[in-house]
């Protein structure tokens, strides 16, 4: 277990140290619920989104902290597999699971212990669902009659500056027809959705005109808020802009950059900040 976590998802020792030694603690119903996890990703491999996995409660143990985690480290062969019948290589996978290390540290600078809070969202991951194409991650979404392409950023990996975003989108633009014509086939141009605090236009007034983000969330065709429930807003502010739990007071929330000061002067002048979906709007990229 830990030289999948080091050597392939790009975990820190810290974080693999404490994953192996929580799983000493698994008991009879934790093993009974993590046999159910590894079966529901096997049971759906190539299947859209992620599985709706229930995030391990506020006073979970060690663990059940990671009891997500498991499951997902028992299914890497079946990625594996789904990857190498579509040609992707294990250069490719590997960069896949980098997320998980990543989650792993985020995980330990919010809640200042470690753990795995969002497992669920590395089924996408497992089940050949997601792929890294540059600086993006391009999710399939949607249903098998109306796919769409779900995009997502993760935090390491640097800037998002336009041309990462371009090179990104038009690397998506020959992988999924490739890979998955069924789904994405000539007959059907391909739609790319966001769904982020990144898109929010509050944004505008707070950060400064070359930050990246306003350049990125310019490239979407907003979906009007009465038709989409923005309920993250606040907890996807308090996790990626300041990596700290919901409950956080304002007070408490770290101010050592740039866009921490400025999305804080929003939130002192009583700004709500909103979780927004948008359309790529591929003309702007000149795709
Ligand atoms: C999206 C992201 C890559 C944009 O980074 P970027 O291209 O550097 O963005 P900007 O140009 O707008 O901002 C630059 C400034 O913000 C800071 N910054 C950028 N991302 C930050 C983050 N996640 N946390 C804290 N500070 C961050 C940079 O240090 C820089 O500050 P400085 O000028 O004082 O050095 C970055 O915000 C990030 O990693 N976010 C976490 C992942 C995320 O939010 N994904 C979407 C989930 S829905």
């Amino acid at each position: 277990m830990r030289e999948l976590l080091l050597e392939w998802c790009g975990a820190d020792p810290e974080d693999a140290l404490a994953a192996a030694e929580a799983a000493r603690g698994l008991d009879d119903g934790l093993l009974d619920l993590a046999g159910r996890m590894y079966r529901s990703i096997a049971d759906d491999m190539g299947g859209r989104m992620w599985l709706r996995w229930p995030k391990p409660p506020a006073d979970a143990g060690d663990a059940e902290r990671f009891v997500g985690l498991y499951p997902l480290l028992e299914a890497v062969p079946l990625m594996i597999d789904f990857h190498r019948g579509i040609g992707v290589d294990e250069a490719e996978s590997r960069l896949v699971l980098q997320d998980i290390g990543e989650k792993l540290r985020l995980n330990r600078q919010m809640y200042g212990r470690p753990g795995l809070d969002v497992a669920f969202w590395f089924t996408a991951h497992v089940r050949g669902t997601i792929y890294q194409l540059g600086r993006l991650q391009f999710c399939m979404e949607g249903t098998k009659a109306a796919p769409r392409m779900g995009l997502h950023i993760r935090g390491e990996g640097g800037p998002l500056g336009p041309e990462s975003v371009r090179d990104s989108v038009e690397r998506a633009l020959e992988f999924f027809p490739a890979k998955f014509p069924e789904l994405f086939g000539p007959e059907r141009p391909m739609t790319f959705m966001c769904s982020s605090w990144l898109l929010d236009p509050q944004l505008r007034d707070w950060l400064p005109e070359r930050s990246n983000i306003l350049k990125f969330g310019a490239l979407f065709d907003l979906v009007g808020p009465e038709t989409y429930a923005n309920a993250g807003g606040h907890d996807d502010i308090w996790r990626f802009v300041f990596a700290r739990t919901p409950d956080t007071p304002m007070e408490e929330l770290p101010t050592e950059n740039t866009l921490q000061k400025s999305v804080m002067a929003g939130l002192k002048a009583g700004v709500g900040y909103q979780t927004r979906l948008g359309g790529l709007n591929r003309k702007r990229l000149g795709l």
